[in-house]
């Protein structure tokens, strides 16, 4: 059955009680994913670390466990979402371990080669344009540094047809691992996309 359109907008850009509601369950239907993410991701106690569409922010609690002594920061464009992240990582924030910022991934505020790991999980199908946010994760990203994608793809047919298409554009594989190449980021890894969402590894070649 398709998600009704309102609750495929909020999933997009959270706001008000039922953002909240959605930030919620979203916590949970995701984690599997995250957790696939992150430990494909490898890291390592020093990490400095990006989720890009971080939304409620629970990955970015196990990312500071994992990168002990290093930094993670969440970035995502709904303000709802960066409270709702922030609140849930309160003692990190003060320890300053974990930030979180109102950012996209089409422009994010960071200088060139701030992380060793970026990871963005189930978000995407929200970009307009997909060279444009791979190249600025790219520029982010320290040389040698390590992304981690998840997302569903169009060959996911159950997927195609729950989600509206005005909200929702499940890429080719094909395309991400393209608009990857023109970013300078080299395909290391990827899983099966038909009925799971894929899961691509990528390397940053040079500065
Ligand atoms: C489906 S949620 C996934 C959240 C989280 N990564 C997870 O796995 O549960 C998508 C998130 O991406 C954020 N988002 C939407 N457009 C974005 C963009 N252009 N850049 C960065 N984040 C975006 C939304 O605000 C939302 O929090």
């Amino acid at each position: 059955m398709r998600r009704p359109h309102f609750i495929a907008a909020h999933a997009r850009n959270a706001r008000g009680l039922l953002g909240r509601v959605i930030a919620f369950i979203m916590a949970r239907e995701t984690w599997r994913q995250n957790l696939r993410v992150i430990d494909a991701l490898g890291i390592e106690q020093n990490d400095r670390i990006l989720d890009v569409g971080c939304g409620h922010g629970r990955s970015l609690a196990e990312l500071a466990t994992r990168a002990a002594r290093g930094r993670v920061v969440g970035a995502d464009p709904s303000e709802l979402m960066v409270e709702i992240a922030a609140r849930r990582n309160r003692a990190h924030v003060r320890a300053d371990r974990v930030a979180v910022v109102l950012a996209s991934a089409e422009s994010l505020p960071f200088p060139d080669d701030s992380f060793d790991k970026v990871l963005c999980v189930h978000m995407l199908y929200f970009w307009r344009d997909l060279e444009r946010c791979l190249s600025e994760t790219a520029r982010v990203l320290k040389p040698g540094g390590r992304l981690g994608l998840l997302f569903r793809t169009k060959a996911d047919l159950a997927a195609v047809a729950s989600f509206p298409p005005e909200i929702y554009r499940f890429p080719a594989l094909a395309e991400v691992a393209a608009a990857l190449e023109q970013a300078d980021l080299d395909l290391t890894a990827a899983s099966d996309c038909t009925n799971e969402p894929v899961l691509l590894l990528a390397k940053k070649l040079r500065a």
